[in-house]
């Protein structure tokens, strides 16, 4: 949450900054500001609300700014003090001279901003961010370094900041350091571009540097000096940044999310391609490192994730449960972090997360790393901090997501974590070759599955419009679908403020049938299979409360169109495949609801794409 960038080198830097901020718009967008560097002068801009209003803004400084070839950029997802202008970055000291755009949160910001304030520091804002800045000015008028002023100040700090620093003494310099939280820098020709993300350089530069926890890069646009939190003078590790800028643009699609959604199939094949030759073949994980001893070692396996990472991995438990013979506990990063869990040596510990930077899950993977747990990521960002904590790795291939929402992101979560049950079971020869051989081929047929749903999304336009006045929503489901009914809610919640709620069938007569009447609709998700029956009995329950009923089945059973006010119909599959398939209608769906109610679909309100505090 939030996004930082800056710039050093020859060209104008305001063009630079803003273009960087556009492409991290995903990380928040409470408010922006940017500062720029001119001969003697600093100069810093802000406002509330999305990035135009900051374009806005700068648009009646044009002329003044234009000449500025260093300067630093902010879009934020407020954590401490409102989403005001006031509140927005970049953040000064006292005198004016030093300004600072941050990342993340400083944990003992209070106990540091008393400190500060009795050496006669003056505070104007209630970020955290806000005492970096006087910190690390009050240590520079002593040393007279701004780069051992950082390296210095740094060292009082708690917390997780990726910050990027500019002086007025200092006519070209950027000082950027980060601890848990990333921050890359891009490498071009006489320039450097400071992001918390790629998308922010790669149109600039391939070549980037990964910033460590606790290392300092002083950037200059001739130079580039790397030091740890000691002082040593390291050499970068340059690495080429593995994106195309093309992933960036809505290729004609009104927004990415649509965009995202009808990527899809493709974003199967890719991850299929080179792990799942044949059906007869053994499923390739090259960067899993998981033998037949340490397999058979076991003894259980915890899955962590949040939201609809969350929802991927409980699909995840079903299915290792069905094909490798061990127990699986799924949970909320945020839960297992602050409680005693049983994890050693014997557990395998599997955190999924499309942006590998979600704290929760961070924290949660550092913890069960440190009992001595193989730590396995499942995650569409290879490069991310995530990732780098992993003795085995599954990438997940599904290019960049833009969207606030994740769609494609959970589809390749949920193919991973088949290739993973697969690939499992072939180790530990836990279920029949015939079996396993069968469902590889059902695998491959995916993709054409989900190209069918697609080419009728207008039958599922016509379902949005006819329910979008709605206030309340209730998705159902049961075994695998539970995974899908959650995630189908929760895509309709964050995109359309609907309380969209997903509950196991089973449970609805446990309490929540109290909710239903005329006014509610109920979406039932009818997979034939083994709790077809039981779910059909529970619709009936629903529909005998006077629910609005739909169904989401592959039956083409007739006595549905009288239990069902409305019928959206997927392709025939097998009940162990469905969640993949059954999802898409659902993230269509909550699409044009949200598309009908002229909700802000890629950025809705309050959210932010990387979670990046606790
Ligand atoms: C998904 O639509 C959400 N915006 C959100 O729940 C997300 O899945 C969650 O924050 C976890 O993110 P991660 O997968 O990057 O760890």
């Amino acid at each position: 949450m939030c996004g930082i960038v800056g710039y050093v080198g020859y060209k104008p830097v305001v063009d630079i900054l803003i273009d960087g901020l556009e492409q991290l718009e995903y990380r928040g967008y409470d408010s922006s500001g940017i500062a720029v560097k001119f001969d003697a002068d600093l100069k810093v801009y802000k406002a509330e609300g999305k990035l135009q209003n900051l374009k806005d803004v700068l648009k009646q400084h044009s002329k003044e700014i234009s000449a500025a070839k260093t300067g630093i950029g902010h879009i934020r997802w407020a954590t401490h003090g409102a989403p005001t202008v006031l509140n927005a970055h970049p953040h000064t000291c006292s005198c004016g001279n030093l300004v600072i755009v941050h990342n993340g949160i400083i944990e003992n910001f209070k106990e540091l901003r008393e400190k500060l304030t009795k050496q006669g520091c003056v505070f104007k804002t209630q970020t955290d961010t806000e005492i970096a800045a006087h910190l690390i000015a009050s240590i520079y008028a002593r040393v007279k370094d701004l780069t051992e002023a950082v390296r210095l100040a740094i060292k009082e700090l708690d917390g997780a900041f990726a910050l990027c620093v500019m002086h007025n003494d200092y006519k070209d310099t950027l000082v950027v350091t980060k601890r848990n939280a990333p921050l890359l820098v891009g490498i071009g020709e006489d320039e450097f571009f400071v992001a918390s993300d790629v998308p922010a350089v790669i149109k600039h530069t391939k070549k980037a540097m990964y910033l460590n926890d606790n290392q300092i890069a002083a950037l200059t646009p001739k130079s580039m000096q790397l030091i740890d939190e000691n002082g040593n003078v390291l050499e970068p590790k340059i690495e080429v940044l593995p994106w195309e800028p093309v992933a960036l643009s809505k290729m004609g699609y009104k927004h990415f999310m649509l965009k995202e959604i009808n990527e899809q199939p493709d974003v199967i094949r890719n991850i299929l391609f080179g792990k799942l030759h044949t059906p007869l073949e053994p499923i390739v994980l090259d960067e899993v490192k998981l033998d037949r001893k340490t397999l058979k070692d076991l003894n259980r396996i915890q899955i962590i994730a949040c939201g609809t990472s969350l929802h991927a991995a409980m699909a995840g438990k079903y299915l290792i449960e069905s094909f490798c013979d061990i127990a699986v506990d799924v949970e909320a990063s945020s839960e297992y972090i602050y409680r005693k869990t049983v994890t050693d040596s014997k557990t395998l510990v599997i955190g999924v997360s499309q942006s590998g930077e979600t704290a929760d899950t961070i924290t949660a993977v550092k913890q069960s790393k440190a009992k001595g747990s193989h730590i396995l990521i499942i995650t569409n960002r290879p490069d991310s901090a995530m990732a780098r904590e992993a003795d085995s790795l599954i990438p997940v291939n599904a290019g960049i997501e833009v969207s606030v929402a994740a769609t494609k992101s959970y589809l390749a979560q949920l193919i991973s974590f088949y290739l993973l049950a697969f690939y499992m079971a072939e180790i530990k020869g836990s279920t029949d070759k015939a079996l396993l051989q069968s469902m590889k081929t059902e695998l491959m047929l995916l993709p054409q599955k989900i190209e069918q749903i697609l080419a009728s999304a207008d039958k599922i336009k016509e379902c949005a419009k006819l329910y979008s006045n709605t206030r309340d929503f209730i998705y159902i489901a049961r075994g695998i679908n539970l995974a899908t009914a959650l995630e189908g809610a929760l895509k309709l919640k964050e995109i359309s403020y609907i309380n969209a709620t997903g509950y196991a069938a089973g449970e609805l007569k446990h309490g929540p049938i109290a909710m239903l009447d005329e006014t509610m609709p109920v979406l039932s998700i009818l997979i034939k299979g083994c709790v077809y029956e039981k779910l059909l009995s529970n619709s009936e329950e629903a529909k005998a409360r006077n629910a609005r009923m739909i169904a989401l089945t592959n039956s083409k059973d007739e006595k549905l169109n009288d239990l069902f006010d409305f019928i959206i119909r997927i392709p025939e599959i097998q009940e162990i495949f469905s969640p993949v398939v059954a999802i898409v209608p659902l993230q269509l769906l909550a699409y044009y609801i949200a598309e009908f109610l002229g909700k802000d679909v890629d950025q809705p309100r309050n959210l932010a794409k990387s979670v990046t505090v606790e």
